[in-house]
């Protein structure tokens, strides 16, 4: 049996079923220290489940007698139950281009971006890409992403289709691209808007899906392609606004070229009116204070992007100016310039760049940004993100003794940061036992865990 997603099953289980593990979430960012109240932690915890969302969660000494005879529990002990991970940029067409080598973004996405994005033309490959970048997901444990599709709308009606058919809660949107970029992934000002009000409509609030429009980044958009696109924010103020702002020397050199009078490259987006609440953007490294204070002020996001910032030799995103400034700050793969789909893999490469520029980026905080922090700035919160009772049930199972090395570091852990520290450095998708979506197993590891025998 694959142990991945089996297709036409996508019904949310109605019957009530328990979960007995230690269980994270998160009601707040964790402070300096463990008994602030922001962290939940649960070492031997229950977590009911019903009709898709949590029902209870709570002690299991203090839940398990009043659980019907009949509900089935789960038995997980030994790992650890978080939320679904929430990954806040991610291609899906660049899939099969991921650890394509360049000297920089530009050359990349001439080399290998724009040749592979082109075969989005075609639904049946999209669909069959769609297909497997969600069984990915699924094994790294990430639940929720913002995702890029192509130019293509063919493309995000094949992303959609396949997200509502397992009943993820994904947003994603075609991207705009009216310049600078070759004539087979161009659209105009008016096709894009055009096809972008069409998928909404067409996708936004069906089931769990939400569309995010996509302009690429400014030097792919005209000023009219950029007038539509914050038109159509306006309008649909709940959907998400996802783009690229301030990656590469170059590119940022460029903006300045093409968009004169600006003070900043942000300052392009604001504008026309695209930064806002649910507007999302990858990279955010060139930025200054001003750009910063303002993302706090309009309540955009950062996409912090680590393995692929330093695949691409981009920069150092830079987490006291951050913090300082109030800029809101997620964690998010960028793959295919992104090295790895997994969070945990993300986690690590976040550190150390951190670490870097002389800042403590805690475990506890990056599994907060991963979860209920990513929740919050998506105006998700207690939707996803969490365990907290009411919630859709997205969550995955943690191994920390998914591989030897894992085994033996935390059974040497003595504290939860240990224990996430060990998760974060070491982990990727071996360590995601098993992965749920609204109360369904969707993946579920194949192997056994090894350990030293
Ligand atoms: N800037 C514009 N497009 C892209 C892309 O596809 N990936 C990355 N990393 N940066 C971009
Ligand atoms: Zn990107």
């Amino acid at each position: 049996m694959s142990p991945t997603h089996q297709a036409g099953d996508t019904a949310i289980p109605e019957k009530p079923c328990a979960y007995r593990a230690q269980l994270l979430y998160f009601r707040a960012r964790p402070g300096d220290t463990p008994e602030d109240g922001s962290t939940v932690w649960l070492s031997d915890g229950l977590l009911v489940v019903e009709g898709g969302r949590i029902a209870q969660v709570g002690d299991y000494r203090q839940l398990a007698p009043s659980l019907g005879a009949d509900v089935p529990v789960v038995d997980w002990r030994g790992k650890l139950i978080v939320p679904g991970f929430i990954d806040t940029h991610i291609h899906y067409p660049q899939t099969d281009m991921i650890a394509s080598p360049a000297p920089g973004l530009l050359p990349w996405l001439e080399k290998y971006t724009f040749p592979t994005e082109r075969r989005f033309e075609n639904p049946d490959y999209a669909a069959e890409v769609a297909r497997f970048f969600l069984d990915e997901l699924q094994r790294c444990g990430t639940t929720t992403a913002l995702v890029y599709c192509t130019v293509h709308a063919g493309s995000a009606e094949a992303f959609f289709t396949e997200s509502h058919a397992r009943n993820l809660r994904m947003a994603a949107g075609k991207v705009m691209m009216d310049r600078n970029c070759p004539e087979f992934l161009r659209d105009t000002a008016e096709s894009g808007a055009r096809d972008s009000e069409t998928l909404i409509q067409r996708w936004h609030g069906k089931g769990r899906q939400m569309y995010a429009l996509a302009p690429r980044f400014a030097p792919t958009s005209s000023e009219a392609q950029l007038a539509v696109c914050g038109e159509l924010a306006q309008r649909y103020s709940d959907v998400f606004i996802q783009s690229h702002v301030a990656e590469n020397q170059a590119e940022v050199k460029w903006v300045g070229e093409l968009f004169p009078g600006h003070r900043s490259y942000l300052d392009v987006y604001d504008h026309f009116g695209l930064l806002r609440r649910r507007s999302v953007y990858g990279h955010c490294i060139w930025l200054d204070d001003v750009d910063r204070r303002r993302m706090h002020e309009t309540g955009a996001l950062a996409a912090h992007c680590p393995t692929s910032n330093q695949f691409l030799g981009s920069g150092l995103f830079d987490f006291a100016a951050a913090q300082a400034t109030g800029q809101p700050v997620s964690l998010a793969t960028d793959v295919g310039g992104g090295s790895s789909f997994s969070m945990l893999q993300t986690m690590n490469e976040a550190h150390k760049v951190a670490r870097l520029s002389g800042y403590h980026l805690s475990a506890t905080t990056m599994f907060y940004l991963a979860t209920e922090g990513a929740a919050q700035s998506l105006d998700l919160g207690g939707q996803i993100g969490t365990l907290a009772a009411g919630a859709e049930a997205d969550f995955i199972v943690l191994d920390p003794q998914a591989t030897p090395l894992l085994a033996r570091r935390t059974a040497a852990s003595e504290s939860l940061e240990e224990l996430l520290f060990a998760l974060a450095m070491l982990g990727d998708d071996r360590a995601v036992a098993a992965s749920y979506a609204a109360g369904r197993k969707l993946h579920q590891r194949e192997d056994r865990p090894a350990r030293n025998s």
